[in-house]
């Protein structure tokens, strides 16, 4: 039986997606879109996975971007779909009510860069390279790239990383804002399990008030914006969570969040 394209597996609330075509520096054919926006789902409908890792198999990719080899052949009408393939995954990891980490352990290039930027968090390994090559292959980035690049490291960069085609190194990726942490790469599965750790002992309906306040934010006029921050402030009120850690703060204890 040939092994999925996509695994999941759990660890406490945490559960762990992996691109699975090591051999194929886990480059994304329309199978493991489909195969991830089904283990997306998957994390989103069950109430026990309370922060979703994402990474890739093998020691050299997290994602050497789109299927080069399925893209090929493909006429306009099939590109097109792909495309909206693609970024119908992105928007379902970006909108997911859970914090999502991009654990980035060696390329993100192309459709891995778009991959990684969809998630909420990214932790680089020092050895990872990052890129938008698509225009060493006569294209442009399909799967929102030209998009959310621009909104999180802005135009001087995107237009530097999409023009030129050329990967950059982890550090520099985090000086332009892409990655938020970079270690050393025999580091980053402890790092990333203690970040994940975190997000998975947060408050699940503070951490879905603030994903969805942001992603809201992120497409309105401010007014907008404040009026549902509002909104979702004083819905926070109603949780069990909210007494819960401003009563553990006042005992000086740990608080335990429950998700109610
Ligand atoms: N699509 C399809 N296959 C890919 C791929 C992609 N995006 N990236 C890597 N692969 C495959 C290679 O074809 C090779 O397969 P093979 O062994 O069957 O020939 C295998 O993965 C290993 O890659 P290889 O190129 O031999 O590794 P490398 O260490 O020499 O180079 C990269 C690594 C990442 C620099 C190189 O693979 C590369 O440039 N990949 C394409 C990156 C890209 O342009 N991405 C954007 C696509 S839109």
């Amino acid at each position: 039986m040939s092994e999925s394209a996509v695994l999941s597996a759990d660890q406490g609330a945490i559960r762990t997606i992996t691109v699975n075509r090591p051999d194929k520096l886990n480059a994304l054919n329309a199978a493991t879109l489909d195969a991830l926006l089904g283990a997306f789902d998957a994390a989103a409908a069950d109430p026990a996975v309370r922060a979703v890792v994402l990474t890739g198999a093998g020691p050299k990719a997290f994602v050497a971007g789109a299927d080069i080899a399925e893209m090929a052949g493909l006429r306009p009408a099939e590109a097109r779909d792909f495309s909206l393939r693609g970024q119908r995954l992105m928007r379902r990891i970006e909108t997911l009510s859970k914090p999502v980490l991009a654990k980035m352990n060696g390329f993100a290039l192309g459709g891995g860069l778009e991959l990684a930027m969809a998630c909420h968090l990214r932790i680089a390994a020092d050895t990872a390279k990052v890129g938008q090559p698509e225009i060493n292959l006569g294209l442009i980035p399909g799967f929102g790239g030209t998009q959310r690049l621009l909104r999180l490291a802005g135009r001087a960069a995107t237009l530097e990383l999409c023009l030129l085609g050329a990967p950059i190194d982890a550090t520099r990726a985090q000086q332009l804002g892409i990655v938020n942490r970079v270690v050393p790469a025999a580091e980053l599965d402890a790092e990333a399990d203690k970040l994940a750790t975190q997000l998975a002992n947060a408050a699940p309906l503070a951490l879905r008030g603030i994903l969805d306040a942001i992603n809201v934010g992120g497409e309105c006029a401010i007014e907008e914006g404040l009026h549902y921050e509002t909104a979702q402030f004083g819905l926070m009120f109603s949780t069990d969570d909210m007494r819960e850690g401003t009563q553990a703060f006042l005992e000086r204890r740990k608080p335990a969040f429950a998700g109610r």
